[in-house]
């Protein structure tokens, strides 16, 4: 909770009504700040003070400013820091790559010997991927904020939204086949192959997807905003991720991956340390 004192706002009125407004208005918002809004408003009460001290304007409140300046330092010196909403996108893209990663093992597997793979492991990788993927970042987010406003503002990135969208409904499809599919204890022969090539097309399809998003897409996204905007974006997002999952929507996905990859043997990641280059043949 944040309130202005009283003294705070009559060290200010020196330094200006507008940073008063802003301040007033912070506070007003008391039930629905977020600790970002509450550092950027303390932040602006420091600078104001000291700015007011420079004046020689209304008399300054050392102890407030030195309790202002404090919780500000306070949080620099937090470790980690903040994630921005364009990170929190990247990350998100993280998980779902290691279930693509996933998708990739299973189906080497899945020609080699359809019985190796145990069904269970795919049909968890597949609703996390609808879970995390489909129904929250691309539906919540993407398809909610980002692609509507990188159209508007036009340009090359503006001809991008329309062919993504149709990617993220051909993978619902895609998704959907693999939930039925690996309803049963074990994968027949008749399935496995059919099944080896719908992964490997999403794969191929989220991975060109994907890296447009991180190279197109979210800059594209960014330079829309200002920083004090995109900030708003990054608490709004947060809302919308503990709306849908609950407080660590991220963490328990990264958690869940863990565990597919450690059912199917992937989790040692020195397992794919590539070996060394060919010698080159002098003849
Ligand atoms: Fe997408
Ligand atoms: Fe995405």
């Amino acid at each position: 909770m944040f309130l202005l004192d009283e003294q705070t706002e009559n060290a200010l009125i020196g330094g200006g009504e507008i940073v008063i407004e802003q301040i007033r208005g912070g506070a007003m918002m008391d039930s629905n700040s977020t600790r970002r809004q509450f550092i950027r408003t303390t932040t602006i009460i420091s600078a104001s003070l000291l700015l007011g001290g420079c004046r020689g304007g209304a008399g300054t409140n050392s102890q407030t400013r030195a309790s202002n300046e404090s919780s500000t330092k306070a949080d620099e010196n937090q470790m980690g820091g903040e994630v921005t909403a364009t990170e929190d996108l990247m990350r998100e893209h993280g998980v779902l790559r290691r279930a693509l990663l996933v998708y990739t093992g299973a189906a080497v597997k899945l020609r080699a010997n359809p019985s190796a793979i145990v069904p269970d492991a795919l049909q968890k990788t597949a609703k996390l991927f609808r879970a995390f993927g489909e129904e929250y970042h691309e539906k919540k987010l993407e398809e909610a904020f980002i692609f509507p406003a990188v159209k508007k503002a036009g340009g090359e990135a503006a001809t991008y939204p329309d062919i993504l969208i149709a990617q993220h409904n051909r993978g619902r499809e895609i998704t959907d086949y693999i939930i039925n599919v690996t309803q049963g204890a074990k994968f027949g022969a008749r399935n496995a192959e059919p099944l080896a090539k719908a992964l490997e097309a999403f794969v191929l399809m989220y991975r060109n997807h994907a890296a447009r998003e991180d190279t197109i897409i979210f800059p594209a996204w960014k330079q829309t905003m200002t920083d004090t905007q995109l900030d708003e974006m990054g608490d709004k997002f947060e809302d919308i991720e503990k709306e849908q999952f609950g407080q660590d929507g991220f963490e328990d996905a990264v958690k869940q991956v863990s565990s597919i990859e450690s059912s199917l043997g992937l989790s040692d990641i020195a397992q794919f340390t590539a070996p060394p280059p060919p010698k080159i043949s002098e003849t």
